[in-house]
């Protein structure tokens, strides 16, 4: 692949340099550095409209940005170089999306059935046949905790949000991503649903890719319950830059007034059944 400068010793999955995005007049993004190892847990925190679920859009190809760069690792190619994200054509970039799972704010599940959704992908971007998927299917079913047997013809509309989460995650696993994007996956749901999902990103992290190589889980969340329980390293947008980027620990206790009135927000804001609507 071509636009590619060579991975460090470091192994970056991902780097951000001054990364600006505006929507018309409205400046979303204004100077965005962050660089994510390979195997780290990232949460990116921050309230309503700052601009999270734009930065994962960006950083995954959906949005260009205005100005700075997002660099990625290719790992399809040897030491996995990393990538211009936006100077890569549509095919280059599906060469990169083998290798990345995104589970999205509202799982962005297809009309039609589970082995349909589950399928999506694999055929699109890995252009496996229905006899490769189907057992890996049945495994990321069972890996969620749903059972393949009664599921996975059912129609995806008759699914219960707890059901369809997990579903979301499942098409995540089916892919065997090096890189797992989660965009609010907890939002919503009530506790013990919660801690379900909690354990299944933390299993999801600590599992080795077939490639060998160890996942990398970025994770746009409100919950703190979540950043207690898996310890990521947290990283706050506000303002369009990266205000925080530290332990939940030292996070929770900060009093700056960027920060203190966020967290006091946060279980409200995880509550939200449909964020951002
Ligand atoms: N496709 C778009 N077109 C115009 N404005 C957008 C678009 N996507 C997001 N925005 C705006 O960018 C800002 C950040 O949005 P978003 O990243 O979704 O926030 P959040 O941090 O809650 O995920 C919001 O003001 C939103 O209205
Ligand atoms: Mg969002």
């Amino acid at each position: 692949m071509t636009i590619s400068t060579p991975n460090t010793e470091d192994h970056f999955e991902i780097i951000i340099d001054d990364l600006h995005k505006s929507f018309g007049s409205h400046p979303v993004l204004s100077g965005v550095n962050l660089k994510i190892r390979r195997g780290e847990l990232v949460a990116i925190v921050g309230g309503s409209g700052c601009g999270k679920t734009v930065l994962l859009k960006t950083i995954t190809g959906h949005f260009s940005p205005d100005s700075g760069r997002v660099m990625i690792a290719d790992h399809e190619a040897q030491n996995s170089p990393l990538c211009d994200v936006a100077k890569l054509s549509d095919d280059q970039l599906d060469q990169l999306r083998v290798h990345w799972a995104v589970v999205f704010q509202r799982n962005a599940l297809l009309s039609g059935s589970v082995y349909f959704n589950l399928a999506f992908w694999p055929k699109e971007i890995k252009e496996m046949t229905d006899a490769q998927i189907m057992p890996l299917a049945r495994k990321a079913l069972l890996d969620v905790g749903l059972n393949p047997d009664q599921i996975m013809n059912s129609d995806r509309e008759s699914l219960s949000g707890g059901m369809a989460k997990r579903l979301a995650i499942a098409r995540a696993l089916v892919m065997d991503p090096v890189l797992v994007f989660y965009d609010e996956p907890t939002s919503g749901l009530d506790p013990e649903m919660c801690g379900t999902i909690h354990s299944l990103i933390d299993s999801t992290h600590r599992a080795m890719p077939g490639l060998g190589v160890a996942r990398t889980s970025v994770v746009v969340t409100h919950d703190t319950e979540l950043l207690r329980r898996l310890a990521p390293r947290i990283v706050m947008l506000h303002a369009g830059k990266v205000f925080f980027d530290g332990p939940f620990e030292e996070f929770q206790t900060r009093t700056d007034p960027e920060i203190k009135p966020y967290v006091q927000q946060m279980a409200a804001l995880h509550a939200r059944n449909h964020p951002d609507e």
